[in-house]
């Protein structure tokens, strides 16, 4: 299928960047990955591009300490993009200073990036959504950038929790404009559902 393809061939990191003055020239469609700390952002880059370690990825959450690109695709193709790997809002075990820093870059990132085709919000599907994540959507909703959120490590629960996860979750967001209806249950342990967001970046790049 389409989605198995485009993550098929090259993939490699190429840039982080610390700061808002430190990000790359916008050259290609991105998509980013965000989300709270240690919901599973860098793991779900791995499982996606089917690379055990292109995304350092740890138990202990602010593991991603920097925004991180990474190229998918011959360079040159009109199938290549990039994807970015965030640090995590929310806690983490580093400091309030880090996170609040990380945290505006983030914010900041997400607003200006005239690039970014499409966001997926990463949400721990035992956890829900919680008010940083509401933060994020918001920046979103404000500048029409699209997303779509994605439920993490459903591995964890019960088929009939997950639905009603899923179902919460899709009420929650049904007035935010910028937001896809429809929520993607994942897990990078099983692989759950990474066709399906394979499929969905195809669909995508396509448009
Ligand atoms: P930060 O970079 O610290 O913000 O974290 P992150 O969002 O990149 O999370 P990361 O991918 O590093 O994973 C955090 C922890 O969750 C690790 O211990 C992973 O093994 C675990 N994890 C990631 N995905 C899954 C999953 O699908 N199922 C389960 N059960 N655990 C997962
Ligand atoms: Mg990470």
């Amino acid at each position: 299928e389409i989605g198995r393809k485009l993550f098929a061939g090259e993939a490699g990191f190429y840039w982080a960047a610390a700061s808002l003055g430190g990000l790359p020239p916008m050259t290609g469609v991105e998509i980013a990955f965000a989300g709270r700390s240690n919901v599973g952002k860098s793991s779900l880059v791995n499982a996606l591009t089917g690379r055990r370690t292109l995304a350092r990825t740890s138990h202990t959450p602010g593991r991603t300490q920097e925004l991180n690109f990474f190229r998918i695709g011959r360079a040159g193709s009109p199938l290549a993009f990039t994807l970015v790997d965030m640090p995590g809002y929310g806690f983490a075990a580093v400091g309030k200073e880090k996170v609040a820093a990380w945290t505006d870059l983030i914010h900041a990132y997400l607003r200006g990036r005239a690039n970014l085709a499409r966001v997926y919000v990463l949400v721990d599907s035992r956890h829900g959504l919680k008010d940083t994540d509401a933060r994020v959507l918001e920046t979103l909703d404000k500048a029409a950038v699209s997303y779509q959120i994605i439920l993490t490590k459903v591995d964890e629960l019960r088929q009939s929790e997950a639905e009603g996860r899923i179902a919460a979750t899709r009420s929650a967001i049904a007035k935010r404009p910028a937001a896809f209806p429809d929520i993607l249950p994942t897990s990078s342990r099983t692989g759950a559902g990474i066709a399906e967001l394979r499929a969905a970046v195809a669909r995508l790049l396509a448009e």
